[in-house]
Parts: C-alpha cells; sequence; structure tokens
C-alpha cells in the first residue's frame, strides 16, 4: 500500500536494532502505530507474539488478516468445487512482508486464491460506493474508473453478504478485504493519498484492477488487533509482559483519517450510515483526529504513552521534520530510561516538487529518520 510514513524500507534497519539490543523472540512486540502492520508482520515472521493497534479501521482489517490470522483460510462454508484459477493465478501477485517467501500455487493458498479469483471476476454493480466516489458517480469524484469502481462495490457487497450469512467467518472476511484494499489502493486516481483526485484518469487508474493475494504468516504464537487511541489503549495493557514497543506516531499535522478516508470507507463498508461530504467526500466524524497531529500535544502525548505501557524496551521512529524535534525528543525519552540509550540516523533523499516558476522544477532534500531505543526503568513493586 502507498502510505505515507510507512516503514517498509526501514524493516533491515529495524531488525538490526532489535537484535544488537537483544530483544528476540519468544516475546510480545507492540506495534502502537501500525498503519499498513507491516513492522508487524516482520516481528511476526521473526517469531514475536504481537499487539497491533491504529486509530484506522483500515489498519485493523490488514491486522486480523496477516498478524491475528495463523492458519491457511479453508473457506468451508463456501462451495469451491469448479472454477479454474489458472488464469487468475498468472496476472496476480502476493503483498505483504513475507511475498519472496511464500508460494501462492501452494495447497495452502489453494482455497484463498479460489475465492479471489471468484471475486475478480465479479461483474461490476453500481451502489452506494459507486455513486459517491466513481467516475460517472452523482457526486462527480473521479477517484476510480466506472469499471474498477463498480467492481470494488460488486466485491465488497459480497464479502459482507457472505459475512452476514455466516458463510465466511470474520478472519476470512478480513483477509478478503485486506487484499480489496490494497488492490484498489493501486488503481485510485490520486497523486498520492486521497486528500483530492485527479481531474482525469490516470494510466494506473484506467488498467483493470486486479486482486492481489495476501501474503498470510502461519504460526501459532498469539496476535492481538485493536483499533482506538494507543494511549487509550495503555490501561489495557498494564501488568502485561511487553519485550518492545514500537512508536512510530504521525510526524506531522497531516490526520491520516482525512488523507485515507476511502480506505476506512471500504474497510468498514458504512456509507449506509453517512453522507460523504465536502469536495472530497470525507467521513463525518473527526473521532479519529490524533493527539500527535497537534503541536501542543504530541509530545505530552509520546511521553504519556512511554510512561504508561509496560515495556521493557521502547523505540521511536521519528523524522527531522516532525512535531517533536530531535533534542525534545531525546530528551523526554531521557526521563524514562535507564541511560542504555541507541540513537540511530538514516538519511534519504527526498524528491521534492516546486511548484514556483514557469517551468516546474524538480529539487531534492534530505530528510532524516530516527530510530531511538530505550530500556525503560521499571517501577519497583513493594
Ligand atoms: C507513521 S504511520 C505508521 C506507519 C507504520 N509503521 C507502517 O509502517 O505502515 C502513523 C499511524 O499512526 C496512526 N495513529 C495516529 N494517531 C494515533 C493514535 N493516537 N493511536 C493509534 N494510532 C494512531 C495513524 O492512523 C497512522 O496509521
Amino acid at each position: 500500500m502507498n502510505y505515507i510514513g510507512s516503514k517498509y524500507s526501514l524493516l533491515g534497519a529495524i531488525r538490526a536494532l532489535l537484535a544488537d539490543r537483544g530483544i528476540r523472540p519468544p516475546g510480545t512486540f507492540f506495534d502502537a502505530f501500525a498503519g499498513t502492520t507491516i513492522v508487524g508482520q516482520m516481528a511476526k515472521t521473526l517469531g514475536f507474539s504481537t499487539i497491533s493497534n491504529d486509530l484506522q479501521a483500515y489498519s485493523q482489517v490488514l491486522a486480523r488478516a496477516f498478524l491475528v490470522n495463523n492458519d491457511p483460510p479453508r473457506f468451508a462454508g463456501l462451495d469451491l468445487s469448479g472454477g479454474d484459477s489458472s488464469a487468475f493465478l498468472a496476472r496476480t501477485s502476493p503483498f505483504g512482508v513475507a511475498k519472496g517467501a511464500v508460494d501462492i500455487r501452494s495447497g495452502d493458498f489453494a482455497p484463498l486464491v479460489r475465492v479471489l479469483a471468484y471475486l475478480d471476476g465479479l461483474p461490476g454493480t453500481a451502489g452506494a460506493f459507486t455513486e459517491a466516489y466513481v467516475e460517472g458517480g452523482s457526486a462527480g469524484r473521479l477517484y476510480f474508473s466506472r469499471a474498477n469502481g463498480m467492481r470494488c462495490q460488486a466485491i465488497r457487497d459480497q464479502i459482507s453478504g457472505w459475512q452476514r450469512e455466516g458463510a465466511i467467518t470474520d478472519l476470512e472476511a478480513a483477509i478478503l478485504v485486506a487484499s480489496l484494499l490494497e488492490s484498489l489502493d493501486q488503481v485510485a486516481n490520486t497523486a498520492s493519498v486521497y486528500a483530492a483526485y485527479l481531474k482525469h484518469l490516470k494510466g494506473t487508474a484506467q488498467a483493470r484492477m486486479t486482486l492481489r493475494v495476501p501474503a498470510l504468516i502461519f504460526g501459532d504464537a498469539v496476535h492481538e488487533a485493536y483499533i482506538g487511541d494507543t494511549n487509550a489503549l495503555a490501561d489495557q495493557l498494564a501488568g502485561r509482559e511487553i519485550a518492545v514497543m514500537y512508536v512510530d506516531p504521525p510526524y506531522n499535522q497531516r490526520q491520516y483519517n482525512s488523507y485515507y478516508h476511502i480506505l476506512e470507507t471500504v474497510a468498514s463498508w458504512d456509507l449506509d450510515a453517512f453522507v460523504p461530504r465536502g469536495k472530497t467526500g470525507l467521513r463525518p466524524a473527526r473521532r479519529q483526529d490524533s493527539q500527535y497531529c497537534r503541536r501542543p500535544q504530541a509530545a505530552d502525548a509520546l511521553i504519556d504513552l512511554v510512561e504508561r505501557v509496560p515495556a521493557d524496551q521502547v523505540i521511536v521512529s521519528y523524522n527531522d521534520e516532525g512535531l517533536v524535534d530531535r533534542d525534545q525528543l531525546r530528551a523526554l525519552l531521557g526521563r524514562r530510561s535507564t541511560g542504555d540509550d541507541d540513537f540511530r540516523e538514516f538519511s534519504y533523499r527526498r524528491f521534492r516538487a516546486d511548484a514556483d516558476g514557469p517551468t516546474r522544477s524538480y529539487s531534492g532534500s534530505e530528510v532524516f529518520e530516527y530510530l531511538y531505543a530505550i530500556r525503560t526503568r521499571r517501577q519497583a513493586v513493594v
């Protein structure tokens, strides 16, 4: 998924930091701002139990599919006889951290591939989603081509229908919705996020959406997926043994709920409960606004979290464009640290569009990404 702040490219660095600090499985890895869940997926492949949390429903769907689910889905409530998945297999591909390690042609994946092939072949239908966000819809918003948008409507309706009838389990539904979220995102007619759509359908938005196969990770350890404010979850985690909490909050004022509102709607499939508002068709509630996106609150929220979650070690990801600056971050975390700290910095060139001037020019700028690890002081129990 094309997600702001995804740590996909930092996975190697996070893995190295875990190893260097002796944070090894078994033990619990708490991904407190899970987003795409890619970090939690890596932790699961390493052998940790994971706890995943985010404000957004799409993140919980991904966590249920990739983390909570431990077994090859059987789809025992559906009739999978007949049909041929070979044409679908030829054009689809896996996604997720284990995509290079799984064989989607193996028996473990056969029922899932069969169901995805069926969904992928469904004819499109019109409905509330196409009216609100799709080419030719009454709202006039051009987030998806007519063909892709109608197929999304049909596929998501079918998943909900199966779930309502009890034909698939909640975890099986999450796996299918995870596939739809990833696949739909690839054909979105946006520059990158859903804060705006393009005036004309771009090339990738005209391509036919193909459902991709989640590279599911099988195992025995227990995994949990929550939705809500991580600071509120802290109370629920009191008394738990957590080896490491990974903290990757938003760095700036951009609220994820408005940037990814369409993925949230596809995850929740609740267009019967609200009328999309404004030019971009936002969801109504601001309840998912994050305190980490507000300068006066971000630092306090961070220290509150680190103080209350019972984790032996904490790893914080941040960057040099964030609301909390580097020295402030180190001072804040220092209050909770035994002194056994590790601060690592990574730079990469980010290309930025400079809009001024008659000929639009593009210049590079350097961004620093930090990983800051501390061992926490535990309260003495008397
Ligand atoms: C930088 S992104 C995390 C990216 C993630 N590590 C990944 O690799 O995909 C920050 C995430 O924090 C979530 N978020 C923001 N405020 C939150 C809060 N108070 N509690 C839980 N999640 C929050 C956002 O929805 C977003 O998914």
